[in-house]
């Protein structure tokens, strides 16, 4: 495997490859994770954004929600309040015990809050055929192989009406490479997405009432990101 994966290289490894490696690499670092300089605030930040700006999606006794690439649960624990239900899912089992930890150890209540182990594929067995009113995905856009398969992924467990938000790191002007270089192997999209990337995805995956907002600039060990939040929503039958 290349050490070095530019966002527009043709010759990535296969997708499994890239899940394994983030599968192994979360495994390792689920601890240091949280204590990564920053990271908190980032998606405190991500979290409040999804909030303030779609109210309508939110209602503690109806809304329930998916959050693909939970992680420990950091953003995940910022919509807590704000859903009936809260399903975590994640590639690494030790990001997903760290945050089932921290349901318990923030007072979450388990039976509506929690996080399995699995790389979803879109298949109607998963998940036991749940669909949700909103999935979110944050900070992980650019670690999936193909972009366009995942948002179809996503989006096929979205009930109709329901929406997808996704925040990651924006694209620059020079589309420069903005992930830390120690994380090459396990990003195959190390300058982000444009708006325009975003829109295109979205639109592909058949989502309508595109929207994208910039939400925060974090320092990623010495490169300044910016992250955007964008929303689409899934057409009525
Ligand atoms: C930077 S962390 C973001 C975690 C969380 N969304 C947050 O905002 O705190 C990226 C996460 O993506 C997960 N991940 C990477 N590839 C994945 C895949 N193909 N399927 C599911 N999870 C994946 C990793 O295990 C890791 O937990």
């Amino acid at each position: 495997m290349s050490d070095k994966l530019p966002s527009h290289c043709n010759d990535q490894p296969h997708s499994h490859d890239i899940a394994s490696v983030n599968e192994q690499h979360y495994d390792l670092q689920a601890e240091a994770f949280d204590e990564y300089p920053g990271y908190e605030e980032i998606s405190r930040v991500i979290g409040q954004a999804m909030l303030s700006k779609y109210p309508d999606i939110f209602d503690k006794e109806c809304t329930h929600i998916l959050d693909y690439a939970c992680g420990t649960g950091l953003l995940s624990r910022q919509l807590w309040p704000h859903a009936r239900s809260v399903i975590g899912v994640d590639i690494s089992k030790g990001a997903v015990d760290r945050y089932n930890l921290r349901v318990i150890n923030e007072g979450a209540d388990p039976s509506k809050i929690r996080a399995i182990r699995a790389e979803l594929k879109g298949e109607e067995s998963e998940l036991h055929g749940v669909k949700v009113d909103a999935v979110v995905c944050a900070s992980a856009y650019h670690h999936f192989t193909s972009i366009d398969d995942m948002t179809r992924i996503l989006v096929s467990f979205l009930k109709h009406g329901g929406s997808l938000l996704v925040a990651d790191i924006m694209k620059n002007d020079q589309g420069e490479e903005v992930v830390p270089s120690d994380y090459y192997h396990d990003v195959p999209h190390t300058a982000g997405f444009s708006e325009e990337d975003m829109r295109q995805i979205f639109t592909r995956a058949g989502l309508k009432n595109f929207d994208f907002n910039r939400v925060t600039t974090a320092n990623l060990e010495g490169t300044d990101a910016t992250f955007f939040l964008a929303r689409g929503v899934k057409r009525h039958a």
